[in-house]
């Protein structure tokens, strides 16, 4: 049987405002029967064009088509109404109601049976293999757990064409698998699945076809059997590009910086971070994997003298001196005097680490006023270093005396790499810092992190692309509810090992 085209885009252009193109002429067609993933780049304008087919957008030129007719889709309950359903990035979920509520709220003009609306949403849940109580609170969910609610309220509202922007951006490995099962048998049922992602190997392992998109232009459309990791990134970046990342053997290393029984508790009373002990090694990259907010952030700032610590120590050996200091109760600036050189790069790029309304060239002398009055009013070797990092991390920026405020996030980002690096650090903790960053610049920092490794420093790597943690680190620490559930050999470990360390609290056993 040939697939009937579910969604039919022909020539769809959309602007915001004057100077940005978010998609320029894109015409492609997702069928019936299929699940056909949208890739592309961080902006090359995914969640846009779904946005346009959601009823979110609407298109400044060209035209939808649906199940082959012309559609005029203003408003996402226009989109329900041709059974077109959309899982956002950001769940719209009421807290304090159950699954069930949720799911119902808004249909059927408010009025409904829940008693008979359980019943049908513990159909679909068979039906396609969901793991859902339909009476549990939302604020006690998982994030996994909201997402299938999410998808279930869309299939609830009958929904045949379904479209999710970046499902497993949250997800563990077992989660991610899941719901890929889930949609496969949606797809096998005659729906019509379009997935965004811009990670290849789900690309490959879930989807039928897979389009492409770079900056807003439709580059083409291809049979994922037909095609291969560096074809697909050829197409998202437009030029080829070496996927490998190098992994030398540590040499020498020496326990750098030893972290032992730490405890953290936040303003509710809550443990944080929970007997963490580890040793950070130099010419090592140590990674941290996790689900986002297990302890990650108030770990890299308890070691930065930013975050109070209950308990534990965290002892730092001098490979200069021989001494041992002990970090522990220090600010960021005793560290310093202390001439512990621990450079860091928060997840919050603005506050933390940057100042959002200083120029770039002030910015790097945030960093060095310590080294004595004389250097505050020094200017010429802040603005050698920002022309540097400007130069070689390749900085979208007017200029040096760019307020940073003024740039994009990838390349405020690019810029507190560069600066932290600058500093010759011994100890160099960085979160999440390809996060919305292209391939090309992601490739070029995990090369930094190489060199940086290679010169000895004890790296600290948060991380949330599990793939890119197996190729590039050393060992992986894995943290789960403030707890340490595993440290592993990177060499040896597999993803669905750490996934599982993931969701383990440490409790279990
Ligand atoms: N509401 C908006 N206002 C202005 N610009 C926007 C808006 N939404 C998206 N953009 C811009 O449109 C481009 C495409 O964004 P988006 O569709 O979110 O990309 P993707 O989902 O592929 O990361 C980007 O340059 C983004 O900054
Ligand atoms: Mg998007």
């Amino acid at each position: 049987m040939t697939k009937q085209p579910a969604i039919e885009l022909k020539n769809i252009t959309k602007r915001f405002g004057a100077k940005v193109i978010a998609n320029n002429n894109v015409s492609l067609t997702a069928y019936h029967g299929e699940v056909l993933s949208i890739l592309g780049e961080n902006g090359s304008g995914k969640t846009t064009l779904m946005n346009m087919i959601s009823g979110i957008y609407f298109p400044d030129e060209g035209q939808i088509f649906v199940n082959g007719k012309e559609a005029v889709i203003a408003s996402p309950k226009d989109a329900f109404g041709f059974k077109i359903g959309m899982i956002h990035q950001h769940f719209k979920l009421v807290d304090v109601f159950s699954a069930a509520e949720n799911i119902v709220l808004g249909i059927d003009g408010g009025k409904y049976n829940l008693k008979k609306s359980t019943e049908e949403i513990k159909k679909i849940s068979e039906q396609y293999g969901f793991d859902l109580d339909p009476e549990k609170k939302i604020y006690s969910m998982s994030v996994s757990e909201k997402q299938t609610v999410e998808i279930i309220k869309v299939l609830y509202r009958g929904a045949d064409i379904l479209i999710l922007d970046e499902p497993t951006a949250v997800l563990t490995p077992q989660e991610t698998a899941k719901l890929f099962d889930v949609l496969r048998k949606m797809r096998d049922d005659g729906k019509c699945i379009i997935i965004i992602t811009h990670k290849l190997h789900e690309v490959l392992s879930l989807s039928d076809r897979v389009s492409v998109l770079r900056k807003g232009e439709y580059v083409g459309t291809v049979n994922t059997a037909e095609t291969s990791e560096s074809e697909l990134t050829e197409m998202m970046v437009g030029k080829k590009i070496d996927l490998n990342i190098e992994r030398s053997d540590p040499k020498d290393p020496q326990d750098r910086l030893v972290v032992k029984d730490l405890d953290c508790i936040n303003r509710d009373g809550v443990a944080v971070l929970d007997s963490i002990s580890f040793t950070a090694r130099s010419g090592e990259i140590l990674g941290i994997a996790g689900i986002a907010g297990s302890g990650q952030r108030e770990l890299l700032e308890a070691i930065a003298g930013l975050q109070h610590i209950s308990q534990g120590d965290i002892l730092y050996n001098d490979p200069k001196s021989g001494k041992t200091e002990n970090l522990r109760d220090k600010t960021p600036v005793q560290i310093r005097d202390l001439g512990v050189r621990l450079s860091f790069v928060p997840e919050d790029r603005l506050g933390m680490g940057l100042v959002a309304n200083m120029d770039i060239v002030d910015n790097m002398m945030l960093r060095s006023y310590s080294k004595g009055r004389s250097a505050f009013l020094e200017r010429k070797a802040p603005k050698d270093l920002a022309m540097k990092i400007i130069k070689d991390l390749e900085v979208v920026t007017p200029g040096a005396s760019t307020p940073v405020r003024r740039l994009s996030g990838g390349n405020v980002q690019k810029v507190l790499v560069g600066r932290e690096i600058a500093a010759s650090p011994t100890v160099l903790m960085v979160a999440y810092p390809v996060r919305g960053l292209d391939i090309n610049s992601s490739y070029m920092i995990y090369n930094l992190l190489n060199e940086q490794k290679e010169k000895g420093v004890a790296i600290i790597f948060v991380g949330e692309d599990l793939d890119v943690l197996l190729e590039l680190c050393d060992r992986i620490m894995v943290i789960g509810s403030g707890k340490i559930t595993g440290i592993e050999d990177a060499r040896t470990v597999t993803k669905e090992q750490i996934g599982l360390l993931m969701t383990k609290t440490g409790e279990e056993e």
